[in-house]
């Protein structure tokens, strides 16, 4: 009697386990089987109540059913978790045809783009490129270019010091000093990078870009940097601008001029860019003041240069019709955009 229940429970849990619709089902089935309290369990109490004779027998019995439902139960759990992993796996699968994350395309600042259509247009007249240090002595910055300590003109240039003797370079004509010290003449030069003034409103920005020109031969006169600005103005703004050069002073040029362009935006008429005057300033230039040549070693009149020195924002400004020149440092993107070649 005891034996066929003992093969009763065997079947049941059998098919039980196989029909287990999920681990967790089949773990509640293994307690109630297999468990301390469950049906195999119950069953052993029984042995009590058999003749001493069948003792042996069914207790052999219980422990092949044991095996053989253990046995059931680890291959029916494998089962589902192989299962449980297929479907999971087959849930979470991956499209390879959805589209990838596109990433922003970088493209250049508007001021290196300036500076790059600049140098291409100079190198044709035989010019080749040099950065400088950011980090200049006083004496580049200022003494070897004949502007000495407490001279009053070291005041057109607000600056800001490192410590006694270096400054972040408030220009890029320091280059021209290091080109003269180093190269041998005669010499065409482009030098450009950043510069830094103690100067902020919506024409004047603390860190601007500069690009200088520097040409030191046997003869050089005030027609050749003319005919040097004119060609580069009209080369990098087109024919339709205008450019003026009005006397000037710089203590490293002599004579001086100031180069403007007409305002592109009013077109000369007077806007706020322009402060009504319809010219916007670029930049600098005159010839070499022999006390720079003298600074530098080099014989004069034997070689004499002139050089030139220009805003890069501001040509941008006066290329691209720009309204406020703060809009270069800020690097808002929808600025930055609008210059993607
Ligand atoms: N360095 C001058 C400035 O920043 C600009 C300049 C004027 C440069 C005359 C030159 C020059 O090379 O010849 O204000």
């Amino acid at each position: 009697m005891s034996l066929a229940k003992l093969d009763s429970i065997k079947d049941a849990a059998l098919a039980a386990f196989k029909a287990a619709p999920s681990s967790k089902d089949l773990y509640d089935l293994k307690v109630q089987y297999l468990g301390k309290s469950g049906s195999l369990t119950e069953i052993m109490k029984e042995m009590a109540t058999l003749p001493k004779e069948e003792k042996p027998l069914f207790g052999k019995r219980v422990n092949e059913v044991k095996q053989i439902l253990e046995t059931a139960y680890s291959e029916a759990e494998n089962a589902l978790k192989n299962a449980e992993i297929s479907s999971k796996m087959a849930a979470e699968e991956l499209d390879m045809t959805l589209p990838a994350f596109t990433r922003p395309k970088g493209t250049q600042h508007p001021a290196a783009i300036v500076v790059d259509e600049i140098f291409t247009i100079m190198s044709r007249l035989g010019y080749s490129l040099r950065t400088g240090p950011v980090i200049e002595k006083d004496y580049y910055n200022f003494e070897a270019l004949n502007i000495p300590a407490d001279h009053p003109a070291r005041e057109m240039q607000d600056t800001f010091f490192i410590d006694k003797t270096h400054v972040l370079r408030t220009h890029t004509s320091p280059i021209q000093i290091h080109s003269l010290e180093n190269e041998e003449l005669p010499l065409r030069v482009i030098g450009t990078g950043p510069v830094f003034r103690c100067d902020s409103d919506i024409s004047h920005l603390p860190n601007f870009h500069q690009i200088e020109a520097l040409c030191v031969d046997e003869k050089v006169s005030m027609a050749d940097l003319k005919g040097t600005i004119s060609f580069f103005v009209r080369e990098f703004f087109g024919a339709g601008l205008k450019t003026r050069f009005r006397p000037s002073f710089f203590p490293f040029t002599e004579p001086s001029a100031e180069v403007d362009c007409s305002c592109p935006i009013c077109k000369g008429k007077g806007c706020s860019l322009c402060k009504h005057t319809g010219w916007i300033e670029i930049g600098g230039c005159g010839l070499v003041n022999p006390k720079v040549f003298q600074a530098a070693k080099i014989e004069y009149p034997k070689w004499q240069g002139f050089a030139f020195g220009f805003g890069v924002e501001r040509m941008a400004i006066i290329k691209y019709g720009i309204e406020d020149i703060r809009l270069f440092p800020e690097n808002d993107v929808r600025f930055l955009r609008q210059f993607v070649k």
